[in-house]
């Protein structure tokens, strides 16, 4: 159902890869709210994704792009205006990928090029994505811009790896850049937090089932999904979050607040018997 939380403004969503990809629910639900979008990618992600299948549904543009690039995204920014007819209200970053994770390599034997590259396309690019916009005047006074999260940025979770990393320094930029942003421009900059979620990057994630029940099981909402994303994603980019902007926003039911559940308590107390490795 829809509210037009968004009627008339115009937005950018960066990551819709596949149906799974959170960005491809935000990017059917902003139209859906009454937004006019473009969409972007790599390069070889709109070859091999289902991104056109996306913009034909929604009648929304694909720029190809890799948001490392900084001309790439200059592109992106000024056709978006064009084609769209204004400037932009709003901006997802649905944007992340490690290449140690993809070749396994564990966080005590990194290889440190492709750390670079982890924190380059998963950190970065929001810098870059983010000057760029300012430089060019190209966002609306009262934008919101969005990148997406885990909480493995703040505390250990077994196997995230340098993606860890990669998210505390996007948090760190979320700040920085909020400040600036907010103060001259009046442009709002947040995370959004979301709870593991079964997704191409997601998959990812060593042990990603084991840590979907496990979160499933801590929180007293149970785990967010895409579509729960999406939906405060919504929120954010309106104008009911108007004096929002620097926040690291948690969209996890609950789970960043939790020590210990009930229902993890009793999964655990019922594995205790028959697993019992005092190395671990
Ligand atoms: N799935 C989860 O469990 C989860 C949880 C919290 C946060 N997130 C974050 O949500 C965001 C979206 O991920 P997703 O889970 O929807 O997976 P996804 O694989 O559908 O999306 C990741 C996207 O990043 C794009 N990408 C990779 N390199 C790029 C580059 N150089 N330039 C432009 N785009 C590039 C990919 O093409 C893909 O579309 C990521 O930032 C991810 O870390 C995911």
């Amino acid at each position: 159902m829809s509210h037009n939380l968004l009627e008339g403004k115009r937005g950018i969503i960066f990551g819709a890869l596949n149906d799974m990809s959170i960005a491809w629910k935000v990017a059917e639900k902003a139209v859906e709210e009454g937004a006019t979008i473009t969409l972007s990618n790599t390069p070889v992600a709109v070859r091999m994704g289902d991104t056109a299948k996306l913009g034909e549904k929604l009648n929304a543009e694909i720029l190809p792009a890799d948001a490392t690039n900084v001309e790439d995204l200059e592109m992106v920014f000024t056709k978006s205006m064009e084609i769209l007819g204004g400037k932009i209200d709003f901006v997802l970053h649905s944007i992340g990928m490690s290449p140690n994770v993809r070749k396994k390599r564990t966080y005590d034997d990194l290889n440190y090029d492709m750390l670079s590259k982890t924190l380059d396309i998963s950190s970065v690019s929001f810098h870059k994505m983010l000057q760029v916009a300012k430089k060019m005047d190209a966002i609306e006074q009262g934008g919101s811009i969005l990148a997406l999260t885990y909480i493995a940025s703040q505390r250990v979770f077994y196997g995230y790896n340098d993606m860890a990393d990669a998210k505390a320094l996007l948090e760190s930029i979320t700040r920085s850049f909020g400040y600036i942003y907010g103060r001259e421009k009046g442009v709002r900059v947040n995370t959004i937090s979301q709870s593991p979620t079964m997704t191409t990057a997601g998959s990812g994630v060593k042990g990603m089932e084991d840590l979907m029940d496990f979160s499933e099981r801590m929180a007293p909402l149970g785990n967010a999904n895409a579509n729960d994303c999406a939906d405060y994603c919504i929120v954010m980019f309106s104008d009911l979050t108007r004096k929002v902007t620097m926040q690291n926003l948690f969209n996890d039911g609950g789970f960043s607040s939790m020590g210990m559940s009930l229902q993890a308590m009793k999964q655990y107390s019922n594995g205790l018997d028959e697993f019992k490795d005092p190395s671990l």
